[in-house]
């Protein structure tokens, strides 16, 4: 069972989806008529995006884009490499990032400076959590779930070598897992 590695529940499913509903019902406000292309950058992203989505009610489209900057690992290495690129021209379109996590904010501050070179006519950032204390540049999240602390968590897309993604809550990994 995956539950005997957590050693505390942070956030309960129960809690990400009231999250969700309001972030929802906050983007069909912001949103209207301006037609937002979602980008999700997986695999995080994935099961905050397809609950946040059910909760929009304006027309959205949605994109992926596959970056890496954990390799694996618990401490970011501070690059950031595009693996997969969206599939359309951003120019002139309102891009809104979903994320699991801002943590030291690199993939999204080197994603918005992309963005803004590929003139895209808005750029904002959606995240489930914010972990503000691993900050190492400057950016901030335009629309926050759950600001947590400078704990290693894992589920709800986020994992520990790949592993955890599956968990319907976010969760703090027990020490002994990721010290061994
Ligand atoms: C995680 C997360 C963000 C990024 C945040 O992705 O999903 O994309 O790290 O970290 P940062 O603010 O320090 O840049 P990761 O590279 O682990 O890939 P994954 O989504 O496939 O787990």
């Amino acid at each position: 069972m995956l539950e005997q590695d957590i050693k505390k529940v942070l956030i309960s499913h129960d809690e990400i989806v009231v999250a969700a509903q309001q972030l929802g019902a906050q983007l069909t406000h912001d949103y209207q008529d301006k037609n937002p292309i979602l980008v999700g950058i997986l695999k995080g992203s994935i099961p905050f995006m397809a609950e946040l989505i059910k909760h929009i009610d304006t027309h959205i489209e949605m994109d992926f884009m596959i970056v890496s900057s954990y390799h694996g690992g618990t401490e970011s290495s501070g690059k950031v490499k595009i693996i997969k690129d969206l599939d359309q021209d951003v120019a002139g379109r309102h891009v809104l990032f979903v994320e699991d996590i801002i943590d030291t904010g690199r993939t999204l501050n080197d994603l918005c400076g992309l963005f803004a070179f590929r003139q895209a006519a808005s750029i904002k950032i959606a995240t489930l959590l914010d972990k503000p204390e691993g900050r190492v540049v400057e950016i901030e999240p335009d629309y926050t779930c759950f600001e947590i602390p400078n704990e290693f968590v894992v589920g709800y897309g986020l994992d520990y070598e790949e592993n955890y993604r599956n968990l319907p809550y976010v969760g703090v990994l027990k020490e002994e897992i990721y010290t061994r």
